[in-house]
């Protein structure tokens, strides 16, 4: 039998346990591909694929599905017919998604993401290159550099790809010529410079006739290597880098099968721990030491960044899921403002002061970002000013978080330094980004605890406080209505306050209009208010359109559970348009005002509100009863 590692389809068939530990001792190399069709991606794809004489048994069967032709066995695939299929397959599958093909060599296993290159598919690329270790870039040798291969540098380098391998392909068209090679490579070699690639390799290619792929060609004498597969098959990995970093396991879940027994596991995202290191849990700063590792195979002596493990620690300490468990004599920072990039990757444009989750490592925190320092042109790199991101976007933010995040830069630590952006409402994944540093201006700022609490102010007035959110189209009666609520509550010796939108815009927040932002900002203003009046021990009723939900949920999210009381005030649009109590849908129909709610500016109405009042079925004073009743009884 053939050596374990050497793997052939015979040995496949024969014996899968050889195959599979063959495969296991062999590293893995991740690695993405940047270039359009023109560039002749897809048959360096599928020369890759080719010369591996390793194609899968599922893109066997897709490309079988394509032609009757083709055989089961990689050798008997005729090359053109798998460069047709995969471009075949790229085409019909251009806007879903990243392709991840795999294959292997003796020495190697490797994962290819291949994504569109076009500038609308940002997105995509993005995606692919955020778990790549390394980026090949296609240069077609006749055309050299061009925009879109600046754009595939600088985001390949963005997401913190360490390797960058320049392919200038179709050399057979160029006869091979030295000097044409040098001249992409000497105009490559400037550009990249500019942007901080300090380090790429670069092999002249034909992915067409397999010049320079596997081994080094006749054709190209002048160039000493390495050929493309063997610089794939060599280049250093992460591996190393990692283990020489500071230790930090962002802890994945408490392991707690029965009261002898708790584990905190997770990945480590950089460094080696061993048993007796003395540790930091984050955000807490609590100290202890490693007492045991943990893994299914038995105790380790020692774990190195890439393993999964379960730690025990020495001591009793508070340690729950999104901790990082850290180095206790260099433990990375943990803040709750930032500057970051971000990749637009949502069909939405961002909305600047909207919360969003923000994902990192096995934390997940609510996070909004303010309006784009700048948007970077990826094509000239300029930067430009921007209201928002819209889709593919990149650009530079600030934005702060509900709770501080442990985190690092994500120039020293990908795991730790990068995250997604998820809408609360509909779950999608909307951005990428990537931390730079931590705002100074938030950690001098600590919170004052006072020796009076709210609860105390409450007792005082002997009530609970409580927050009536008010919420429905202009015209729905909201005011009415919260004024009668105050009006009786005050009767009843019940300390309130009562909001207005159309009396706090006159003061307060008379910076803001009717965009979608500033409709934002009104309620973050109003629910920061109305909050520090329920501290004071009041009754609060506020009356806002609020027309979107993910900031009533905001509101909600920073009271107390209980205590925020969404009141839908239920009238439909064409009732409050019939009543036009201020006459402003007739000059919104007319054209004269902009963005006014339910005409040209969408109100999303509550789903589960505490309290609905459908005002064409009862009267303002029935309404006014029914919530004191709900509030009070
Ligand atoms: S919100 O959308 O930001 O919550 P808010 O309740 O503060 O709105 O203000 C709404 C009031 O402003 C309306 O009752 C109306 O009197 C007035 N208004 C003026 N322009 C508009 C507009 N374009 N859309 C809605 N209301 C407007």
């Amino acid at each position: 039998m053939a050596d374990p590692v050497y793997v052939t389809d015979a040995l496949i068939a024969e014996d899968i346990d050889a195959y599979l530990a063959g495969h296991e001792k062999k590293s893995l190399l991740r690695f993405i591909t940047c270039g359009s069709v023109d560039d002749g991606k897809s048959t360096l794809i599928g020369r890759l694929l080719y010369d591996s004489k390793m194609i899968f048994e599922d893109q066997l069967a897709a490309l079988e599905a394509d032609s009757k032709r083709v055989g089961t066995q990689g050798q008997e695939i005729d090359f053109a017919l798998l460069v047709d299929g995969l471009a075949a397959e790229r085409e019909q599958g251009i806007t879903i998604d990243v392709a991840y093909r795999f294959f292997t060599t003796e020495k190697r296993k490797f994962i290819v993401a291949d994504t569109p290159g076009h500038e609308q598919y940002t997105r995509n690329m993005v995606t692919g290159a955020s778990t790549a270790d390394l980026a090949v870039i296609l240069i077609d040798a006749r055309k050299g550099v061009l925009t879109q291969t600046r754009r595939h540098s600088f985001l390949a380098h963005l997401i913190g790809i360490k390797h960058i391998v320049l392919a200038v392909n179709k050399m057979d068209l160029v006869g091979y010529d030295k000097t044409v090679f040098e001249r992409i490579l000497l105009s490559y070699r400037a550009f990249a410079s500019e942007i901080g690639i300090t380090n790429f390799t670069a092999i002249p290619i034909s992915g067409f006739k397999g010049d320079n792929i596997t081994a080094l060609s006749d054709n190209m004498p002048w160039f000493k290597g390495p050929a493309l597969i063997e610089h794939l098959e060599n280049v250093e990995i992460g591996a190393a880098a990692d283990e020489a970093k500071p230790f930090r396991l962002p802890v994945q879940w408490v392991n707690r099968p029965n009261l002898d027994f708790r584990g905190f596991s997770g990945q480590l995202a950089s460094g080696k721990v061993r048993p007796g290191d003395a540790v930091r849990i984050l955000p807490s700063g609590k100290t202890t030491t490693v007492d045991r590792i943990v893994t299914l195979g038995g105790n380790l002596d020692e774990a190195v960044a890439g393993q999964s493990v379960t730690l025990t620690l020495a001591d009793e300490v508070d340690c729950s899921r999104g901790d990082v468990i850290a180095a206790a004599d260099n433990p990375p920072e943990a803040a709750d403002q930032f500057e970051a990039t971000l990749v637009w990757m949502a069909d939405e444009a961002m909305i600047p002061g909207r919360a969003y989750w923000l994902k990192l490592a096995t934390q997940s925190v609510s996070a909004t970002v303010q309006a784009p320092k700048y948007e970077i042109n990826v094509n000239t790199l300029d930067h430009l000013a921007a209201k928002t991101l819209d889709l593919n976007g990149i650009g530079v933010v600030e934005l702060s978080t509900d709770k501080p995040i442990t985190f690092e830069a994500y120039g020293d630590n990908r795991t730790l330094g990068g995250f997604i952006l998820i809408d609360k409402l509909t779950n999608a994944t909307v951005a990428a980004g990537m931390l730079h540093f931590s705002l100074r201006r938030a950690q001098n700022v600590h919170w004052q605890a006072s020796d009076v609490d709210r609860d105390m102010r409450a007792n005082l007035k002997n009530q609970r406080p409580a927050l009536l959110w008010f919420t429905g189209l202009s015209g729905s009666g909201k005011s009415t209505i919260a004024n009668l609520v105050e009006k009786k509550l005050h009767r009843m010796n019940r300390h309130s306050f009562l909001l207005d939108g159309d009396n706090v815009r006159h003061g307060l927040n008379r910076d803001l209009g009717f965009t979608e932002a500033d409709r934002i900002e009104n309620i973050r203003r109003v629910g920061e208010v109305a909050k520090l009046m329920t501290d004071a021990g009041l009754i609060v009723i506020t009356a806002f359109i609020s027309p979107f939900r993910a900031e009533r949920e905001m509101v909600r999210a920073m009271l107390p559970a209980g205590e925020f009381i969404e009141v839908f005030i239920d009238t439909p649009l064409a009732e409050a348009e019939r009543r036009d109590v201020k006459g402003l849908y007739k000059k919104a129909r007319a054209g004269q005002l902009k963005n006014f709610t339910g005409i040209d500016s969408p109100y999303e109405a509550p789903e589960n509100p505490e309290i609905r009042i459908d005002t064409t079925a009862m009267t303002p004073e029935e309404a006014a009863d029914l919530i004191i009743d709900r509030l009070l009884g």
